[in-house]
């Protein structure tokens, strides 16, 4: 199961996803002024996301129907970038997504195990600590924090959380419309957020992610992570985040 994961730049990835030389050609990845970059660590939510922000772009009647095919096509190819390093500021606009770190490690360990590209732990102790170490696939979820929060002032980037879209989906997307420049109408927010629903993305699931759609569209809750943390654990996941982001805007956000 090691040769299942290979390193670059210090962070594992799946073999079978890419290769250390697709990664090293994106480094020369050009970047356009309307280009929408979403990033996002494993299990925060990023199809959820994903399938938002398609639906208030291709809403916004700056692109035909053909172009929005395109756009989407041409994202299709970008699956396995690493990860994103905060380059040229004006380039972009970046939509930094971010979930509590203990529902994101209960449901990248469901998502570990189920995954046929990914190593399985033999238990919920075994994975945990790999994920407080970083030692799992695309890194470590607190480094990735710790690298966002310097930016989160930037005017070119945006954070926003899994729970406070669970909250309030129709104000996140509001927000997200404004950073981006998406024009829509009122009544456009409802009809989305109908759309992309934990409960029509998981009915969806079928088409948009074959057998794999069960394992994708899991929950959709917050607080899952009580089923599996011992108070140890718990403990433990709290001081770590103390440690590495206490008293900053993220951990705020957070609402830690
Ligand atoms: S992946 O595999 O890294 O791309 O996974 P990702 O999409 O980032 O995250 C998967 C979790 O997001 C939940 N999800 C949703 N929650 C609420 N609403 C909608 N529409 C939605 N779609 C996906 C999904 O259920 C995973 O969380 P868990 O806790 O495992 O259920």
């Amino acid at each position: 199961p090691e040769d299942m994961l290979f390193s670059y730049r210090g962070i594992l990835y799946p073999a079978t996803l890419s290769s250390p030389e697709t990664l090293e050609a994106l480094k020369s990845f050009e970047t356009r002024t309307d280009d929408v970059i979403l990033a996002g660590y494993p299990k925060t939510g990023t199809n959820w996301l994903d399938q938002m922000v398609k639906e208030l772009e291709s809403t916004d009647a700056k692109y035909t129907e053909e172009e929005m095919k395109e756009r989407i096509s041409a994202e299709k190819k970008l699956e396995t970038f690493p990860r994103l390093e905060f380059g040229d500021p004006g380039v972009y606009e970046i939509l930094v997504l971010v979930r509590n770190p203990k529902d994101t490690a209960v449901s990248y360990y469901h998502f570990y195990n189920n995954m046929p590209v990914l190593p399985s732990f033999t238990s919920w102790d075994e994975y945990f600590a790999a994920f407080m170490n970083g030692k799992l696939a695309w890194g470590s979820y607190f480094d990735h924090l710790v690298e966002w929060n310097k930016y989160i002032d930037h005017e070119r980037i945006m954070m926003i959380s899994y729970e406070e879209l669970k909250e309030d989906q129709i104000l996140g997307m509001k927000r997200i419309a404004a950073f981006f420049g998406f024009s829509l109408c009122e009544e456009d927010f409802p009809r989305i957020a109908k759309n992309t629903s934990f409960q029509a993305m998981k009915e969806k699931s079928k088409e948009t992610h074959g057998k794999f759609g069960d394992i994708l569209f899991r929950k959709g809750v917050v607080g899952n992570w009580k089923d599996l943390f011992s108070k140890a654990q718990n403990e433990e996941m709290d001081q770590k985040f103390e440690d590495c982001l206490g008293g900053t805007k993220l951990a705020a956000k957070m609402k830690y």
